[in-house]
């Protein structure tokens, strides 16, 4: 069965609280991670913060746009005294943002919402960047 609109505003909502926390955690580790190994994945992680508060705010049009409240809840944020072990946080964020990103894609497409599929699309392009940057630093 097709979700409905209401339970895929639900699912925005939690994608934003995903988003705020993502923000948040790129803003400390990106302060707190040392190592000259970690210099260029360190500005790179204050650009990652910038773009998920852009998703933050277009995951917030998307849902007014439908008739919801987007939410100020936040989800938790990871944090670590080890470098590499931040980044491994990191890409957990990822690649749960692109799994579910992956879903509300389609979702969107179901409900006939084709330009916020659009916009979901590429917020998910930007998550597949940031999950390659990450690896990338990580040697993966
Ligand atoms: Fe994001
Ligand atoms: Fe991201």
């Amino acid at each position: 069965m097709a979700i409905t609109k209401e339970e895929f505003i639900k699912e925005l909502n939690k994608d934003l609280e995903y988003e705020y926390a993502a923000a948040i955690q790129y803003v400390q580790h990106a302060a707190v991670i040392t190592g000259p190994e970690y210099d260029a994945i360190a500005k790179e992680l204050v650009v990652h913060s910038n773009e998920e508060m852009i998703h933050a705010t277009q995951i917030s049009t998307m849902i007014t746009d439908l008739d919801g409240v987007p939410t100020v809840d936040v989800d938790e944020r990871r944090v670590s005294t080890v470098s590499k072990e931040m980044l491994e946080q990191d890409l957990v964020g990822e690649e749960t943002a692109i799994r579910r990103y992956k879903e509300r894609v389609g979702q969107a497409r179901d409900l006939g919402e084709f330009g916020i599929a659009r916009v979901l699309e590429q917020v998910l392009m930007d998550e597949e960047e940031h999950r390659r940057d990450l690896m990338s630093s990580l040697g993966k």
